[in-house]
């Protein structure tokens, strides 16, 4: 696996309310992370394996950064940190060519274009590491989720019904999106723009 190339962070984005600083998270951003995860609803963590806004689940995602098994962006106003994007593979596991895509931004941000910048930042960065397929998780009810991820070309792979159950039990299906991100890197170095993204 590569390693990531400077991609010239902090990016500054111009949105509606205000300037959004994009950044890699790094450990030390822990406390605004746990924060920014107690504020989102239940309903926006099921896509997640583990509930962020507990703590340890937190410490353990520093950890992850720690270690380089997960690569996360944040993007910040005035400071505060309003959404994250996070990559995720394995390079121990029988899928080390493959990475998951998480992200979230806080419900009064939405619609402002963070979501597809954060998303679309780590597609290229997931390019650069020479990843071969990229995964989605997300629960079906998630059109503006369901939006950026059809919108850089991933398409729908699987249904998980009754896959994830929020605080009262009930139960939520989650969708699996996927992107074949190698025979898309083929195609643009065919047509010679591999540098260009
Ligand atoms: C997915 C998510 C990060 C998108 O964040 P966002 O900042 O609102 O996204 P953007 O403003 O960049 O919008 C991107 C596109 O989605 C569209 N979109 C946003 N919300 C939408 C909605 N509710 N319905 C339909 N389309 C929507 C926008 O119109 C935009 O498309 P366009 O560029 O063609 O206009 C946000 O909805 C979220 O955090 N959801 C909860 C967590 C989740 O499910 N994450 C996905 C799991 S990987």
């Amino acid at each position: 696996m590569k390693p990531l190339t400077d991609r010239g962070y902090p990016h500054q984005l111009d949105c509606a309310g205000g300037a959004i600083e994009i950044r890699l998270l790094t450990p030390t951003d822990q406390a605004a992370v746990l924060a920014f995860a107690q504020r989102l609803s239940t309903h926006d963590l099921l896509f997640l394996r583990r509930d962020i806004s507990q703590p340890p689940v937190v410490a353990a995602w520093m950890e992850a950064t720690r270690r380089g098994r997960m690569l996360s962006l944040v993007a910040l106003r005035a400071g505060v940190l309003h959404g994250c994007a996070t990559l995720v593979r394995d390079p121990l596991s029988w899928s080390p060519h493959v990475g998951e895509l998480r992200v979230i931004v806080e419900a009064p941000l939405r619609g402002q274009g963070v979501g597809q910048k954060l998303t679309r930042e780590c597609f290229a960065i997931a390019l650069d590491m020479g990843l071969e397929k990229l995964t989605a998780l997300m629960t079906v009810d998630q059109p503006g989720a369901i939006a950026v991820f059809e919108g850089l070309g991933f398409q729908p792979e699987a249904l998980f019904r009754g896959h994830v159950k929020d605080r009262e039990g009930k139960t939520h299906d989650l969708i699996a999106l996927s992107h074949d991100v190698a025979s898309f890197s083929a195609q643009r170095a065919a047509y010679g723009i591999d540098k260009a993204f």
